[in-house]
C-alpha cells in the first residue's frame, strides 16, 4: 500500500509520519518512509532553489516542477518495489504538492505521467496562520498569500480526488487518533 500525506508547510506531516510508521510496525506492518524532495542530487538542488528568495516566481517555479518530475521519477521505481515486497510505504508528500505549489495543473499533470497516485491520500489541513507560525521563518513559501493559495487548491483538489481531510489544528494525539481511524479499517484492525 502506498499512503501520501499532504499539507502545507507546517501542517505536522513529519511528526504524524514518525508516529504512523510506530502504529503500522506494532500491527505488523514492514514500512518503508520516504519523502519528495528525495536526498538525491535532483532532491539537493531543488532544496537549494527552494530556500532561494525568487522561489515563488513564475519561471522559477517552471524550473521546480520539471526538477520535481524529475525527482518523483527515480523515486517511483522504489516504491514499486516496496510494495511487491509488501511492504507499506509512507511518503512525505506526492505530486499532488505540485500540483497545488506549481502553476498549470495540466502541463503538471502531463509532465507527472508516469508518477503513481498514491492508494489513499492524507490531507492535514490547517490555517496559514497557524502553520506558517509553527514554521518560524524555516518556511520555503513564507509568502502568506501564496500558501492561502496553495490551501485552497489542496481543499479542491482533495475533493476531486477523495482525500482524507484531517484538521491539523487538533494536538498530535487527536490527528494521530483520526489517521489511525481512517487507515484501520484498510489493514482490518480495530483501534
Ligand atoms: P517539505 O515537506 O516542507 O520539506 P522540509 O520539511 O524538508 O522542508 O517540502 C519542501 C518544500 O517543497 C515545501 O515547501 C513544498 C515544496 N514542494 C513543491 O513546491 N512542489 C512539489 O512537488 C513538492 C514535492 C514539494
Amino acid at each position: 500500500m502506498y499512503i501520501c500525506l499532504e499539507g502545507i508547510d507546517g501542517s505536522g506531516k513529519s511528526t504524524q509520519i514518525t508516529l504512523l510508521e510506530k502504529w503500522l510496525n506494532d500491527i505488523g506492518q514492514e514500512v518503508l518512509q520516504v519523502r519528495e524532495p528525495t536526498q538525491s542530487d535532483v532532491g539537493v538542488l531543488l532544496r537549494k532553489m527552494l530556500a532561494s528568495s525568487q522561489a515563488t516566481e513564475e519561471n522559477v517555479q517552471r524550473t521546480l516542477a520539471l526538477l520535481f518530475a524529475a525527482d518523483r521519477t527515480v523515486l517511483m521505481k522504489e516504491i514499486e518495489e516496496a510494495k511487491s515486497a509488501g511492504k507499506v510505504v509512507i511518503s512525505d508528500r506526492c505530486f499532488y504538492s505540485s500540483m497545488v505549489y506549481q502553476n498549470d495543473v495540466e502541463w503538471i499533470s502531463q509532465i507527472n505521467k508516469y508518477a503513481k497516485r498514491p492508494d489513499i491520500t492524507i490531507l492535514l489541513d490547517l490555517e496559514t496562520e497557524t502553520a506558517l507560525k509553527r514554521c518560524e521563518g524555516k518556511d520555503h513559501f513564507e509568502n502568506i498569500d501564496f500558501l492561502k493559495d496553495v490551501r485552497d487548491k489542496y481543499l479542491e483538489l482533495a475533493e476531486k480526488e477523495d482525500f482524507y481531510v484531517i484538521n491539523a489544528g487538533n494536538g498530535v494525539n487527536k490527528v494521530h487518533d483520526d489517521i489511525k481511524r481512517v487507515l484501520s479499517p484498510k489493514f482490518g484492525v480495530c483501534i
